[in-house]
């Protein structure tokens, strides 16, 4: 036996990271490896979007590679529903199960979403695609494999990550493909998260107490779960068109974005209810941490305007 000078080996308490062009390249390329092929399929919460000009970052990989696919449901704060994570594994042919933290709010069951994954034999993909990178706040620690996107929180225009678990695999399985281009990279080494995550739950609770009582609207969360720095600030628009709310807000130079205003044709409407009454009503504002004090009140003045003049 012999005991080395100094540390030789690269799994210890070394992040397994692969830094790709856009998360779903990340995703594409792990799917590969994993699915055994056939009717062997992934089951998905039944919570994702698709837009004409960006596709769908998780259902573009699974039809482009021909993997099929199934839903279980989320309640109407995009949790898990456990029983219907359960049913789907237990008809059996699973290879992975997918959880999202939607808008970076941490999944309070991911835990016990794991381990039903894994009783079915399925592994686990965790994406944190909204998320910041925040070590020892569980995100992207519990999952198998964890995704991540860079270009959705940093200040830049691409850039992803396939993270792979402590005993996912065995270390040197899964091919090393890392592409991405150097400012992604660069900007999530560099990026001091602790600080962007202190902003954006600065301007999430300032933002959150000025829109307190406003009609016509309520406020997707009614408390920022503990380890979550927001994505966005979630509201449901109550009463009139939540486009017509978008395109005002858009018009006045207010950058908010609806996610997702149109799920995957795959969840259909009547299996799915809840998945999609949150979508006719979701807008998110933006709190990232580029949002200054300033912007919080032009932001709830655009929004009750655009109430008002649509009679809200
Ligand atoms: C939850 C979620 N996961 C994955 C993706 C894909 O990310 P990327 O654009 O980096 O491929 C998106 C966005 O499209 C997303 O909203």
């Amino acid at each position: 036996m012999t005991v080395e000078k100094e540390p030789i080996d690269q799994h210890c308490f070394i992040r397994d990271r692969a830094f790709s062009t856009r998360a779903r390249d990340g995703f594409r390329h792990l799917l590969r490896h994993l699915w055994p092929g056939g009717s062997s399929r992934i089951v998905l919460p039944a919570y994702i979007g698709h837009s004409p000009l960006e596709g769908s970052g998780i259902l573009d990989p699974l039809t482009e590679l021909g993997i099929p696919y199934s839903f279980y449901r989320v309640d109407e704060r995009l949790e898990i529903d456990l029983t219907s994570l359960e049913n789907e594994l237990a008809r059996g042919d699973v290879f992975a199960g997918m959880a999202i933290h939607y808008f970076a709010s941490l999944q309070p069951e991911l835990r016990k979403a794991k381990t039903l994954c894994h009783d079915a034999g399925a592994v686990l993909v965790e994406d944190c695609c909204h998320c910041l990178d925040l070590p020892g706040r569980g995100i992207g620690e519990i999952g198998d494999f964890a995704l991540f996107s860079i270009h959705k929180v940093l200040p830049c225009s691409d850039g992803g990550i396939l993270q792979t678990n402590r005993d996912a695999l065995e270390p040197g399985t899964l091919p090393r493909e890392s592409r991405a281009s150097e400012l992604p990279v660069r900007l999530w080494r560099d990026a001091l998260f602790e600080e962007i995550a202190a902003r954006r739950i600065g301007n999430y609770e300032a933002l959150a107490a000025a829109l307190d009582g406003l009609p016509g609207i309520s406020q997707f969360w009614s408390l920022l779960s503990e380890g979550t720095a927001p994505l966005n600030l979630p509201i449901l628009i109550e009463d009139v068109d939540r486009f017509e709310v978008y395109k005002r807000m858009r018009a006045q130079g207010v950058g908010v974005v609806a996610l997702y205003h149109t799920l995957v044709d795959a969840i259909e409407p009547d299996r799915f209810a809840t998945s999609h009454e949150v979508s006719r009503k979701i807008l998110n504002l933006p709190i990232h941490q580029d949002v200054g004090t300033e912007d919080i009140g032009i932001i709830v003045e655009t929004l009750s305007g655009a109430l008002t003049e649509l009679g809200g």
